[in-house]
């Protein structure tokens, strides 16, 4: 929406949520205080907020003087009843459906940005009909319009977005949502589809990039197995046009909160609909993913001689990716569950996620001064990458911050205890500048 207001001064923006605290956040005249991390929203938030962006809790006059509304609200994956573990928990898109019908005047546009499945729109529209005053006048549109950015570069994504997809029936209010896309993106890059094509594209588009990430993954595992390695396999077959070079970095596993929640809701959908082999296919996607972190936290033990007890290993990354602190699906929390349920004690260090989303993920505090300690199945937050890697059996890195890139290893392999491992999970590290240190070296998809 921030972006939708830089590029729209004509336009007025107002953001609404019920939690009073995150709406004072927004509004807290220190920007930093925003309540996304996500580089370059500061200086667009700056440059709109209380011009034409505003961030309210008061729903009823918001949604009273909306000519459009975006509806933008969680779709978790549902934890009971019908489709529990698989299915979206819509709770949120309908109460918000209701409240629209509620208090709108005349036409309203109603945008499904949040991540739905197949047919949500059938579902909104019957609440706005069904829950509005008979002697109203009021009409409504609803069109899907998903939202394809990726954290850490949403705000470029935004600007140069690969396309703009708008599903809808009625071509009047296509019309009018592409007409405000039209102040900064290429009318070439509007996609108009029906309403289901635009809602399923969004699944597909998730379920095909999470499928890569499996993919590159599993090839990864071979080619420790085999001596190929995997930059070298990822960037021959990513030379091929009809393949193409993204999206082809092994890893840890993916995270964030959309490609586990999608596929599940893929599933869930192909289910439903008796596509039993359509199904598992896309399970497998997910199988393959979890498989990865597992296989990583016993590499870790197996390099340590079998036993994490009374071993310090370092972590580095705790986010799902580098340039955001949101951890949600993140591999860092399985691997590191993984490792204290073996005993390690774990030294965790991230630039941007805080301790305590560190405590909520791994359900258990952190302890205050370890050397009083029994040293076993504990962890603590470093802000110095130094203090956490100091005295270590180990260092992991899982995720792909800046800062790991370019660390000085002869420094750090003799501040470790000997002998000692640096198990690279995301090939950041060159290998020049490991040369001269002391360290065993684990990457991950190299033979
Ligand atoms: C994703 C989609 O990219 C985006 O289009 C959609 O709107 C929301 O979901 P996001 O979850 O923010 O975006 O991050 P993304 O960059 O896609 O990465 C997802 C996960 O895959 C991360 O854990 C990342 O580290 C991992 N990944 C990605 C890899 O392991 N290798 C890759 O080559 C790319």
């Amino acid at each position: 929406m921030a972006v939708i207001a830089h590029n729209c001064p004509n336009l007025q923006v107002t953001v609404v949520d019920l939690n009073q605290e995150k709406i004072s956040r927004w509004n807290d005249p220190d920007l930093s205080k925003i309540p996304v991390f996500e580089p370059g929203l500061e200086k667009v938030v700056k440059e709109t907020r209380f011009k034409n962006l505003h961030f309210s809790t008061n729903f009823e006059e918001a949604i009273k003087k909306a000519d459009i509304i975006f509806i933008s609200v969680n779709t978790p994956t549902k934890e009971k009843g019908v489709g529990a573990g698989h299915a979206s928990d819509l709770r949120f898109v309908e109460s918000s459906a209701r409240l629209v019908s509620k208090f709108s005047q005349g036409h309203t546009i109603v945008v499904e940005k949040s991540t739905v499945p197949i047919r949500t729109a059938a579902t909104i529209m019957s609440i706005l009909d069904s829950n509005k005053d008979p002697k109203d006048s009021k009409t409504f549109d609803v069109l899907s319009n998903p939202e394809f950015l990726a954290e850490g570069t949403a705000i470029n994504d935004l600007q140069f977005p690969d396309r703009v997809l708008i599903g809808g029936n009625n071509s009047l209010a296509i019309d009018a949502l592409e007409k405000i896309y039209l102040n900064w993106v290429k009318k070439e890059k509007i996609i108009r589809t029906n309403l289901w094509s635009s809602e399923l594209s969004k699944l597909s588009a998730n379920a095909f990039l999470a499928q890569r990430v499996s993919s590159i993954n599993a090839i990864a595992e071979l080619c420790e197995v085999t001596g190929a390695d995997i930059n070298e396999v990822a960037y021959a077959i990513g030379e091929d046009r009809r393949i193409g070079s993204k999206f082809l970095q092994a890893g840890p596993g993916f995270g964030g909160s959309c490609f586990t929640k999608d596929i599940l809701n893929l599933v869930y959908l192909c289910e439903y609909f008796g596509l039993n082999e359509a199904s598992n296919y896309w399970k497998e996607v997910i199988k393959i993913n979890n498989y990865q972190k597992n296989r990583i936290s016993k590499v870790v033990a197996d390099k340590l001689f079998g036993t994490l007890t009374q071993k310090k290993i370092a972590i580095l990354g705790f986010s799902f990716k580098s340039n955001t602190n949101d951890t949600r699906q993140s591999a860092s929390i399985k691997i590191c569950k993984n490792l204290l349920e073996e005993g390690a004690y774990l030294a965790i260090h991230d630039p941007k996620v805080s301790k305590l989303q560190i405590a909520i993920d791994l359900e258990c505090e952190e302890i205050s001064n370890h050397s009083n300690c029994d040293y076993i199945n504990k962890w603590q937050f470093f802000e110095k990458i130094e203090d956490a890697v100091y005295s270590a059996d180990a260092i992991i890195i899982l995720c792909d911050w800046d800062c790991y890139k370019n660390l000085d290893w002869k420094e750090i392999s003799n501040m470790m205890r000997a002998p000692s491992w640096l198990l690279d999970t995301r090939n950041v590290v060159s290998k020049k500048l490991l040369k001269d240190t002391n360290l065993n070296v684990w990457k991950l998809g190299l033979g």
